[in-house]
């Protein structure tokens, strides 16, 4: 017998069906309440509203589970490529060698992005933030590209929209990157990898021929395999709202840059360094750092620790952790803001408050450490989390367009006033 909810309402009974997901997770399904019984369910945050139901990545945030498309986010960052992770969230499986030869090639060749957007960042202040330049320049490809447009989403103009996102966006990132440095930009290189290449246009100059560094961009292509996907986020959730008012590919993952850039979810990267940097500059006891963080009156919260989801800890930020003190090793790198870090974990961990709460380092705490001994700016860092998140972006807008899932519009428990008559100005 199919499993039912029951809600009784001034006496009335009313059943719902149960949903149950592949991994046993369960589910109202009270699409129909408003309908049957005039009421909607209030949920601020949706801490327990499920908004779609989706086969891109399975979390279980009290065992630390997280897997795309099955496959374990351990396993994935050990040994595949970014490109390999990013077809398996677009397309839903692992590529084999031709499919995977395809997609290299294809991405190779849409690296560049029309020259006349160079007008654009030369328009920018210096030192403007690169998260703001990011979203203004994947907003400004619909553009250039009005088939993105279509509504209709024809089959080859999506892939053709996917395939030149995926490949403009690290010529976009490092030429933000290169405006702030007033450096000239250098252009796509189509012997290397995806992030080799993106390192050349990071860190390249016309006068010389970049060599990729294999420890970094090892460490690159983990930390984006880890930032992949993360089911439904705040800023995956802004572009599946976006998204389904048939707003093209572009501007929806527009949207999501702008979601991801808040500190309380991927601006925590560069909010943790400038915290540990702080903590080290003023040199006060940890201990009033915890206090501080504990302390309602006060807004200050410890950034890249506590989670909506991960209540025991966050898998990704165990591979970060390691990966950090591996890179830091491999550079010959010694970072006394990572002695902070470990210190400031240990302290944490041991602080009822924070224990009680199930409040463990995040993906953030450990990711800014590597990218700064890579020698990439703190206003880089939620960058470099855009560059990892895109693939997820795309299998989950791709996915959500797929099903025609019906416009993202939430009701709400109106508590203004009530009618009143218009006063004249004279008389307010
Ligand atoms: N420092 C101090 N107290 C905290 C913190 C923190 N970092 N995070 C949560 N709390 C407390 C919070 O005050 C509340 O206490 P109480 O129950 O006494 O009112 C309790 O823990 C639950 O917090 P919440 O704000 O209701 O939890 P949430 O699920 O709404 O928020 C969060 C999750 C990530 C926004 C929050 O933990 C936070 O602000 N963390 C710092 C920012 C951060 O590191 N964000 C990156 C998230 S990981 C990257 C990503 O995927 O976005």
């Amino acid at each position: 017998m199919s499993e039912t909810a029951r809600i009784i309402l001034n006496g009335q009974e009313h059943e719902f069906p149960v949903v149950t997901g592949s991994e046993n997770e369960k589910a109202i399904d009270i699409s129909k309440l408003r309908g049957s019984t005039g009421y909607i369910t209030l949920d601020p945050g949706f801490k327990n509203t499920g908004s779609t139901q989706s086969g891109i990545t399975y979390l279980d945030g009290e065992n630390g589970i997280l897997r795309y498309r099955g496959y374990a986010i351990e396993d994935l960052a050990e040994k595949a490529s970014f490109m390999e992770v990013a077809y398996l969230l677009i397309y839903g499986d692992l590529p084999n060698e031709k499919e995977l030869s395809y997609f290299n090639d294809s991405i190779t060749h849409h690296t560049l992005v029309h020259e006349n957007m160079k007008r654009f960042f030369d328009a920018f202040p210096l030192r403007a933030h690169p998260m703001g330049m990011l979203s203004s320049m994947v907003a400004s490809l619909s553009t250039f590209y009005p088939e993105s447009q279509n509504p209709n989403r024809d089959i080859t103009d999506i892939d053709l929209t996917i395939h030149r996102l995926v490949a403009k966006i690290p010529t976009l990132a490092a030429q933000a990157y290169k405006h702030n440095m007033g450096l000239p930009t250098m252009y796509p290189k189509n012997n290397l990898s995806y992030v080799g290449n993106f390192m050349h246009m990071m860190w390249g100059v016309p006068a010389e021929d970049y060599v990729v560094d294999p420890i970094i961009e090892s460490a690159l292509n983990k930390l984006f395999i880890l930032h992949a996907d993360h089911e439904q986020n705040c800023s995956t959730s802004t572009v599946r709202i976006v998204g389904s008012s048939q707003a093209n590919l572009y501007s929806s993952i527009s949207a999501g840059v702008s979601a991801l850039w808040g500190p309380l979810h991927g601006g925590a990267n560069q909010a943790v360094i400038e915290m540990l940097e702080t903590i080290r500059a003023e040199g006060t006891p940890l201990q009033s750092w915890i206090d501080r963080a504990k302390d309602k009156s006060d807004s200050f919260r410890l950034m890249g620790f506590g989670h909506r989801v991960y209540k025991n800890f966050d898998p990704r930020a165990r591979i970060i952790k390691k990966a950090a003190d591996d890179v830091l090793a491999q550079l010959g790198v010694d970072d006394p803001v990572l002695d902070i870090a470990k210190q400031l974990e240990e302290v944490a961990l041991n602080d009822e408050y924070f224990v009680q709460r199930g409040l463990y380092p995040n993906v953030d705490f450990y990711s800014g450490i590597i990218y700064r001994a890579l020698g990439i700016p703190t206003d880089m860092f939620t960058v470099m989390f855009a560059l990892g998140r895109l693939p997820g972006w795309i299998g989950q807008w791709k996915e959500m367009s797929e099903n025609r899932e019906p416009i993202g519009r939430p009701r709400q428990v109106f508590t203004g006033s009530p009618a009143r008559d218009y006063a004249d100005i004279k008389n307010r």
